[in-house]
């Protein structure tokens, strides 16, 4: 049923990337690391449960976390498989580092990990000396890795993508000599910031970042700021319910991740920024966004992987837009939790949307009056989420299967819903 107006304030969860992250540079540091903030989405704690698996002293309590690190040479090899459930970040960081422990390990993780490509970090970790086997020649889990004499090269990635960045410049961190990745274009830079502020030295020019092997990290304190991506759900949703206005506490705004803002700003959002600050090398910022008449854009090239996980709310705003809306350049979507170009067009259209998908993108007409109708997140958090936000604005019933994939990212998702309805 249609919601009369979102109203209030809310802080949402910490940032998924950061909190992948820190755990995990926590881990490989020598001394003590706390972590304030933390997502405990089901990711993270995927995280939590590899590196504590691997010997790492862990303790959570909520958002509070305590890693003691022992340095690489401190992990210890697993008992057991590594699960690392439905979350990508955590199996291809986590095959960087273990590009650099000399036993075996093995990773597995959910049925939407094991349709998704590892090959991207697999072939640069192998031509750096890891040793990789796993289905489809190491593209697919379950994956054997066994580390150790890694030396440095330079990476041309085909792809921009943090995680292959990250897994590289991970793997280098120990090996012998220079390390080196350049990207077709700019990812999110979470790693080159956090090494940074867990001691390390790290260059960056536009596309290339660089390190020299045999650097130690130190334990240090990290603040997660609140998951922009996450954010981006209640952004959409104060634009599009009537009669809205939503602030949204201390949101991270490293400009790799703040596409999504650009282009609400180009169909017209009425967004204003409060209280901008930075810390541990990571601005953030109270958003408050009010309802708006939206048009449409074309959205494609350098801003895509500022904003790859907000495609699927950003389709929604656009069904709500005036004219169209094109995104192209999109195709790692298709590699995504689902193929995210499908399930985001043919749930939308469920609902009524004129919504058409392309190779890369897909073609929003709008406006159009959304319906109720009964529809599924297909296992993945963020179609689940947008799925919710378009059920807000719908004529009549909707019903959503697999709504409990919404934990992987954003646990609280539906209190913190029903509390901006209720005021
Ligand atoms: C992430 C990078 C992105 C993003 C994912 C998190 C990260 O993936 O989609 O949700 O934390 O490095 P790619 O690096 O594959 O683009």
């Amino acid at each position: 049923m249609p919601i009369q107006s979102l109203y209030g304030t809310i802080k949402v969860p910490g940032d998924k990337s950061i909190s992948h992250r820190a755990v995990m540079f926590g881990s490989i540091a020598e001394g003590k690391t706390t972590i304030n903030g933390f997502l405990t989405g089901e990711d993270c704690l995927s995280t939590i449960s590899c590196f504590k698996k691997l010997g790492v002293n862990i303790v959570q309590e909520n958002e509070h976390v305590t890693v003691k690190g022992n340095g690489i040479s401190g992990l210890r090899p697993p008992s057991e498989d590594l699960y690392v459930g439905n979350s990508g970040t955590t199996i291809r960081l986590m095959l960087g580092i273990l590009a650099n422990t000399p036993f075996t390990s093995v990773l597995t993780g959910d049925d939407s990990i094991a349709k998704r490509p590892m090959n991207r970090v697999t072939k640069p970790l192998k031509q750096m000396g890891a040793e990789i086997n796993g289905n489809d020649s190491g593209n697919k889990i379950p994956l054997q890795i066994k580390g150790g004499n890694v030396k440095g090269i330079h990476y041309d990635s085909p792809i921009a993508s943090a995680q292959v960045k990250s897994a590289i410049i991970l793997a280098g961190l120990e090996g012998e000599g220079t390390t080196s990745v350049t990207e077709p274009l700019k990812s999110r830079d979470h790693t080159e910031r956090m090494l940074e502020a867990f001691g390390a030295e790290v260059k960056s020019d536009a596309l290339t970042v660089s390190i020299e092997g045999g650097q130690q990290l130190k334990g240090t304190h990290i603040e997660v700021p609140g998951d922009i991506s996450s954010a981006a759900f209640f952004l959409v949703a104060g634009a599009i319910v009537p009669d809205s206005t939503i602030t949204l506490q201390k949101v991270g705004l490293n400009p790799t991740r703040t596409g999504i803002l650009d282009v609400l700003n180009d169909m017209g959002a009425e967004i204003s920024y409060q209280n901008v600050n930075e810390e541990a090398s990571e601005p953030y910022g109270d958003l408050i966004i009010k309802t708006s008449s939206l048009k449409g854009t074309v959205i494609k090239g350098d801003v895509i992987p500022r904003l790859i996980d907000e495609i699927p709310i950003i389709a929604l705003a656009a069904t709500q837009a005036e004219g169209q809306t094109v995104i192209q350049d999109a195709h790692e979507l298709r590699v995504k939790e689902t193929d995210r170009i499908e399930t985001v067009v043919n749930e939308l259209k469920k609902m009524g949307a004129e919504i058409e998908a392309t190779e890369d993108g897909m073609i929003i007409n709008g406006k159009t009056h959304l319906k109720g109708a009964s529809v599924q997140s297909h296992g993945d958090h963020r179609i689940g989420m947008m799925l919710s936000i378009a059920s807000c604005i719908a004529e009549g019933d909707t019903t959503l299967d697999q709504s409990e994939a919404v934990a992987v990212s954003y646990p609280s998702f539906f209190d913190q819903l029903k509390r901006l309805s209720n005021q």
